[in-house]
This record gives structure tokens, sequence and C-alpha cells, in this order.
């Protein structure tokens, strides 16, 4: 099953694509993960993306579809993947159509700009494996590290309220009409985001249909 996760910035896309990653034994590709592993190994493309990411804005096009086609290219991908990020513009869509994917379901997560602000505030991440937190709806068994690694959390550099709102509008102008794209191809299904993450995995595998 190839899945797209969609919904605007902290709606909960990576929460629940490691959910679905584990119950269909696929792999999440985040377009955000890998250009923060970049940054964070300082390559050349994590340098130049920094800028974009610390404004709340999205890395150029080009770049973004390089990293998904030599992604999707993998092996692990053959019997299917999440994408967590990704198309978020629609040039990017018609890049993927163009690589000859085929998309079964774009699930899209529904959450209201006053709650992502909220969720955004809240969100711990572990700077060594990933792991997200909520500091109320998903905190970490010690309340400040992780409980994977046990690693201090940390709060993400563009989570900073004045970023969250850039990001916020950067959805609505760019990545939104997305919604009609997919909707025209008959693959688009509603998922409402729920204030408890497993209401909203029970939602996203009914509109998944797993
Ligand atoms: P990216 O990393 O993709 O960020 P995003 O889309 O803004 O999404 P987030 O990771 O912030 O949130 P999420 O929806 O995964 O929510 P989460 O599960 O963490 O992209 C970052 C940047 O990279 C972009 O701004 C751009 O610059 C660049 N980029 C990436 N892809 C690109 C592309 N294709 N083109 C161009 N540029 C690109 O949940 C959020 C919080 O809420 C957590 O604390 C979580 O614990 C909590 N939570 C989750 N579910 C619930 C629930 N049901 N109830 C209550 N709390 C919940």
């Amino acid at each position: 099953m190839n899945i797209i996760l969609f919904g605007p910035p902290g709606a909960g896309k990576g929460t629940q694509a490691e959910i679905i990653s584990k119950a269909l034994n696929i792999p999440t590709i985040s377009t955000g993960a890998i250009i923060r592993g970049a940054v964070k190994e300082g390559t050349p493309m994590g340098l130049s993306a920094k800028s974009y990411m610390d404004a709340g804005a999205l890395v150029p096009d080009e770049v973004v579809i390089g990293i998904i086609k030599e992604r999707l290219a993998k092996d692990d991908c053959k019997e299917g993947f999440i994408l967590d990020g990704f198309p978020r513009t629609v040039p990017q869509a018609i890049a993927l159509d163009n690589m000859g994917v085929q998309i079964d379901v774009v699930a899209s997560l529904e959450v209201t700009d006053e709650a992502i602000v909220e969720r955004m505030s809240g969100r711990r991440v572990c700077p060594a494996c990933g792991a997200t937190f909520h500091v109320v709806y998903n905190p970490s068994s010690t309340g400040d590290k992780c409980d994977v690694c046990g690693v201090d959390l940390l709060i993400r550099d563009d989570d900073k309220p004045e970023v969250v709102l850039n990001r916020l509008a950067t959805y609505h102008k760019e990545t939104e009409p997305l919604k009609d794209y997919y909707s025209g191809k008959g693959i688009l299904k509603s998922v409402p985001g729920q204030d408890k993450v497993e209401e909203t995995t029970a939602l996203m595998k009914a509109a998944l249909g797993i």
C-alpha cells in the first residue's frame, strides 16, 4: 500500500506514520526528518535547507523531489511506503506522478490552526532517535527524557511561535491546494484529528481500510 499522510504542520502526521508503519510493516519516508538529518550532519544540502526551515518556508521543490526519487528507489519501498510531508506543492505532486508512483490513499489529517499552535508549543523531540512527545497529550514517562534512548528531550528550532505561524501560512497557501489535486483523483480521505492519539489512529485505520 502506498500512502500519503497529509495535513498541516504539527497535525500528527509523524505520530500516526510511526504507528501505521509498524501495523503494515512498511517504511515511513519523512522529508522533514531527512532534511533535519542533513542539517545535523552539515551536508551542503543541509546547510542550504536550514535557512528555509528556520524561517518556516518550504525547501525548493527540486531539492525535495531529488530526495524522494532517491529514497523511493530503495528496496524497502517495494512492498509499499508512507510519505510524511511530501508532496507539499502541486509541482511536487506532479513530479511524483511523473516518477510512475501509484498512490492508493491520501489520508488528510484535519486539525484547526488553534490546536496546531497548542500542539507545537508542547512538542518535545529526541535529538538521538527522533521520537516525538507532547508535554500534555503524549508525555514521556520521565517528563524530560526520551523513553527510547534516555537522552534529554529538546524543542525543535522551527517550533518557536513566530516560525509556527509562518509554517501555517505556508501550508494554507502552498500545500492545502493539493487537497483538490487528490480529491480530483478520487483518493483523498479526510481524517478528523482527535485530542487522543489512539482515537486519531482508529479513524486513520478506518480511512486506510486496515
Ligand atoms: P516536517 O518535519 O515535515 O514538519 P511538518 O509537516 O511541519 O510536520 P511536523 O513534523 O511539525 O508535525 P507532524 O504533523 O508530523 O506532527 P507530530 O506527529 O510531530 O517539515 C519541516 C520543514 O522541512 C518544513 O517546514 C520545510 O521547511 C521542510 N520540508 C519538509 N518536507 C518538505 C517538502 N516536501 N517540500 C519542501 N520543504 C519541506 O505531532 C505534533 C505534536 O502533537 C507532537 O507533540 C505530538 O506528540 C502531538 N500529537 C500528535 N497527535 C496528537 C493528537 N491526536 N492529540 C494531541 N496531540 C497530538
